[in-house]
């Protein structure tokens, strides 16, 4: 069977990652979480005192730390210097500065530059979720999806992942991320002209991963 590489953008709360995660393990693809790498390196800056609203001090240092992703799906992996990053990149410390790091263009184009690493190393083909994947990271990618869905529904399935936090100050929190990442200057969250919109807001988990993987099989 011919490599396949899906590229899934979306706003925060559109189900994302549960969609490319069921996929990639259902269509035996890799997986990757770019989210989870600019996560990584807003932790390490924080870790090591850069201030984040310093674009140029976060520019010199985007370089120094070493982010390694896992690409299987049943069990993606992050590290940072070698160590395990996954439960620290998903503080609300991280999830409230994240945005001004992956601002700048110096950690973007790193970034970019890993991620593209990644896919042409993925044989089978790869599922790969993010912002700005359709439009700057993969532009030739096969299959592109922009997932969408209402604030209240992306608000409620956030507070749902995060028990015990408050809906309303989710959604702001949610509304602010997403303008933020849609008016930086390099490569905003956005949906490409090829990409096919699904907005999830009435739809099941099942019903989204049912719907991309039969777009994927039209790709094959
Ligand atoms: O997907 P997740 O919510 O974990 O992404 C965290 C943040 O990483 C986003 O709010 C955005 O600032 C940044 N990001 C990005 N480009 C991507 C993926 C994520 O700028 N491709």
């Amino acid at each position: 069977m011919e490599s396949v590489i899906v590229a899934i953008d979306g706003p925060s709360g559109t189900g994302k990652s549960s969609t490319s995660k069921a996929v990639a393990a259902k269509l035996g693809l890799s997986y990757l979480d770019t989210g989870a790498q600019y996560r990584a390196i807003t932790w390490w800056m924080i870790s090591n005192g850069v201030d984040v609203h310093d674009a140029d001090a976060v520019a010199n240092a985007a370089a120094k730390p070493v982010i390694v992703s896992g690409t299987d799906p049943s069990r993606p992996t992050i590290t940072v210097d070698g160590a395990d990053a996954a439960g620290p990149i998903r503080t609300e410390e991280v999830t409230s500065k994240v945005s001004a790091v992956s601002a700048v263009p110096e950690v973007r184009r790193l970034i970019t530059e890993l991620q593209r690493t990644i896919a042409k190393g993925a044989e089978l083909g790869i599922v790969v979720e993010g912002r700005d994947i359709g439009t700057t990271v993969l532009p030739d990618a096969d299959l592109k999806i922009f997932l969408t869905a209402s604030p209240e529904a992306r608000a409620a399935r956030r507070s749902g992942e995060l028990k015990g936090v408050d809906v309303h100050a989710t959604k702001e929190a949610l509304i602010k991320r997403d303008a933020a990442d849609s008016s930086r200057k390099t490569s905003p969250l956005a949906k490409a002209d090829d990409a096919v919109e699904v907005d999830t807001t009435d739809l099941t988990l099942d019903q989204v991963i049912e719907c991309v993987v039969t777009l994927v099989d039209e790709k094959r």
